[in-house]
């Protein structure tokens, strides 16, 4: 290209102001939210990287096109809209709406999973997993090793372990009723698998007889680095890479809050006739009719649009290259974060940041409470506060202590950026100061979302 600044490739036409807060208006609002980041109101929150989903910027085309949804109860034009859109890009026969991703999940696994059945993904993500373990399965997780080392550079570091998936379904005949691939892989990181390993678990599941799925959240964002860093993959737009990753697997299931572009929205498409009869059934007693699952028709308008926008080259360029702008400023200051620079995220290595807080202080927590306490950025601990809880309620450290800068779509700029990189860079000017937390009160489940914490002592709140 002529010129090597990556702009937005947007221009802005409605604008939500965000609210600049003082040093002793954040400490009262975090000291109300009892320490955790997930009970603070979002007004008082600055720039929120809590997560990229469901949380992104909306299209004219998408507004425009929510304007044609048809809400009818049964056959709407808005679902054949949808309906083409979501076969075009995966090709798989039946696609059944769903409100998100996690609703997908729940009919696959309602209709798939049997106690004691084992789903082996690169990695799950937590509700993937829960909802296999909801069924009495087992949820294995089997990433190369790479995917657990924060320092180590690898292209497609989000790859499955194939030696372990042959492994698995050699000793476990008839117990795997599917195996799923996370693209882009979350809960490593935010790292890409090639298509070289998607083709390799495609081979492996077909000789066993397995179904082969694809976790497809990020599938355009995946498809963006196999086109950068896979050979023999430059020359290919986005959309027929994701085209080719489709192709080898037997469905999906999407949350369409992240590469779909929408802000509510999922699907679970697949071609298998006699399992697609099951899934509808689920799904019109948990969701609704099978012409629009969980969502309104003006919903699958938005997501027919933003499936397409998600794949577009100038926004991966500028989307992917957000993320990596990021990761530099923060390895110049000397911060660690997993390496390389996740799609989505950035996600910072607290454990490493903060060696001298152990991981049942909750070093992620401190760091998180750190951005937000001195620069209203809102991110989220993904470690021992997450992890940490056993069925039993004893505790065990996480493998790892991050924090997840999530980026939403299309809504922050560069200079936005620029800030958070020197928050980040001042919050790493303190970090020896920084304390542990200690959780005062917390639920049985997902504690994350609703303990409460207090900083130990000496944690320097203004
Ligand atoms: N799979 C992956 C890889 C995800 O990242 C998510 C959601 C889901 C499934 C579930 O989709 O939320 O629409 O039900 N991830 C969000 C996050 C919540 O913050 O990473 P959902």
């Amino acid at each position: 290209m002529k010129f090597k600044t990556i702009i937005e490739p947007f221009r802005i036409k409605t604008v939500e102001p965000i609210r600049q807060t003082t040093d002793a208006q954040r400490l009262a609002a975090i000291r109300a939210a009892h320490f955790n980041v997930f009970q603070l109101k979002a007004p008082d929150v600055l720039i929120d990287l809590l997560t990229d989903s469901g949380t992104g910027a909306m299209s004219v085309y998408q507004w425009a096109g929510m304007m044609k949804g048809d809400e009818s109860y049964a056959g709407a034009r808005s679902f054949d809209a949808f309906r083409d859109a979501v076969h075009d890009i995966t090709g798989f026969t039946h696609v059944i709406p769903t409100h998100q991703g996690r609703a997908a999940e729940h009919i696959l696994c309602s209709a798939l999973v049997t106690d004691g059945a084992i789903v082996p993904n690169n990695t799950h993500f937590d509700t993937t997993r829960a909802n296999i373990e909801h069924r009495r399965g087992v949820a294995l997780n089997i990433p190369i090793a790479e995917g657990h080392e924060p320092q180590t550079l690898h292209p497609f570091k989000g790859n499955m372990d194939l030696d372990a998936l042959e492994r698995v379904l050699q000793a476990n005949p008839g117990r795997v009723p599917f195996v799923m691939t996370t693209v882009t892989n979350n809960s490593e990181g935010g790292q890409p698998v090639s298509l070289a390993n998607v083709r390799g678990a495609s081979a492996i599941c077909r000789r066993h007889g397995v179904p082969f799925f694809i976790d497809a959240c990020r599938f355009a964002e995946n498809a963006w680095f196999v086109k950068t860093r896979e050979p023999g993959y430059e020359g290919r737009t986005p959309l027929e890479i994701a085209r080719e990753m489709f192709s080898l697997a037997d469905g999906c299931t999407m949350s369409a809050k992240k590469d779909g572009m929408a802000n509510i929205g999922g699907f679970l498409a697949l071609n298998d006739d006699a399992l697609a009869v099951r899934c509808r059934n689920s799904l019109i007693l948990t969701e609704g009719f099978p012409t629009y699952g969980g969502l309104a028709g003006y919903d699958l308008e938005a997501i027919a649009v933003g499936l397409y926008e998600a794949l577009d080259e100038d926004y991966l360029r500028y989307r992917i290259r957000s993320v990596a702008y990021l990761a530099e400023k923060t390895a110049a200051a000397g911060i660690p974060t997993v390496r390389p620079a996740g799609g989505h995220a950035l996600y910072i290595d607290a454990k490493r940041m903060l060696p001298h807080i152990p991981w049942n202080q909750y070093p992620g927590v401190a760091l998180a409470l750190a951005l937000y306490i001195e620069g209203g950025i809102r991110a989220c601990e993904i470690g021992s506060v997450m992890f940490g809880r056993q069925p039993d309620g004893t505790e065990k450290p996480a493998d790892l202590e991050l924090v997840r800068l999530a980026f939403p779509r299309r809504t922050y700029t560069q200079s936005h950026i620029d800030y958070v990189a020197e928050v980040l860079v001042h919050v790493g000017s303190m970090a020896k100061r920084l304390r542990g937390v200690r959780i005062v009160e917390e639920p049985e489940a997902l504690r994350h979302f609703t303990a409460k914490f207090e900083p130990l002592a000496g944690f320097p709140i203004a």
